[in-house]
């Protein structure tokens, strides 16, 4: 099985933490303090957040469709909650892991190995209550996203797209501009809602409560991931020179985009903040 860049990103980092959600953690007053100890307390924090949000709008029994569901962690605590969850996972080292927890749990899910885009909406005969974007919307293209959820949803139905997005700073080419991807661009996002039919009835800034896993990663990076290449490269260039310096030229440009992308320091809370508005939001499609 070959894993693509985001795959690899995402399999790297869940085998690197043994986390099992591969979303942010939510650093509300309930975490104790913003430290890597809390981390799975948090991402519990976040699931509960978006459990209690599709309720608020939904109903207590729900047919939920999770886009991007990841490691089916959200798929499997909204079926602990009574909702019958299906899920849409495109990245194959992912979706073994999705069905392996189905048929662990005894779920009834239908789990659909492809992208949002691929999925053959129309041949779909099962309507949902809701439509689940955690952390996958900025992958897809939002109309594509939406123009599917309108037709899998029921009327009344809800989606709930929890992410970041790009700010009006994107670009502005001062220091860090780069340091993060990902994201639509918000007001282009907003423009475009405000031509559909859509009826958005929640959006909040939940930059504040999201951030706090940059600096925590940030953290990871600097103090520990940054000293023990250094040890390995100092091991490296006395014991195998000629070995060191090849990989080095081969590598010269990715070395120095992942130098800067990850070490130069630019990958703080504060960047994130300027250039990402991270948003809870919540549509209805009107009956
Ligand atoms: C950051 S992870 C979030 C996983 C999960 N939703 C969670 O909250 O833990 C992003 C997810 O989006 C999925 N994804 C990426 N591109 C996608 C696409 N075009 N359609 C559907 N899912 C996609 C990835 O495979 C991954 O499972």
């Amino acid at each position: 099985m070959s894993l693509d860049s985001k795959e690899f990103g995402l399999v790297f980092a869940q085998q690197l933490t043994g986390l099992e959600d591969l979303h942010y953690g939510y650093w509300d007053d309930s975490v104790p303090d913003t430290s890597v100890v809390y981390m799975k307390q948090a991402q519990q924090r976040y699931t509960d957040q978006l459990i209690d949000t599709l309720e608020h709008h939904g109903k207590p029994s729900m047919r939920v469709l999770d886009v991007g569901c990841g490691t089916g962690a959200v798929l499997e605590a909204l079926s602990e909650r009574g909702h019958q969850v299906d899920g849409v996972i495109p990245a194959p080292h992912l979706e073994k892991q999705v069905r392996g927890r189905v048929h662990r749990r005894g779920l009834d899910s239908q789990v659909w190995g492809c992208t949002m885009e691929a999925l053959p909406v129309s041949s779909i005969e099962r309507r949902y209550d809701a439509v689940l974007f955690s952390e996958s919307f900025q992958y897809i293209p939002y109309s594509v996203a939406l123009d599917h959820a309108w037709e899998l949803l029921k009327p009344g139905g809800v989606v709930l797209i929890c992410d970041f997005f790009k700010t009006e700073h994107s670009g502005d080419g001062k220091p860090g501009d780069r340091s993060f991807g990902g994201g639509h661009k918000y007001h282009g996002f907003l423009d475009w809602l405000g031509t559909s039919e859509w009826r958005c009835v929640q959006n909040d800034d939940i930059t504040a409560y999201t951030s706090p896993n940059i600096r925590l990663l940030d953290e990871l990076l600097t103090q520990r991931l940054a000293p023990a290449a250094s040890t390995l490269n100092t091991f490296l260039s006395s014991r195998h020179p000629w070995m060191l310096a090849l990989f080095k030229r081969l590598f010269r440009k990715k070395l120095r985009k992942l130098e800067y992308k990850y070490l130069s320091g630019h990958r703080s809370q504060a960047v994130f903040e300027r250039y990402k508005t991270y948003r809870r939001l919540v549509l209805i499609k009107p009956e």
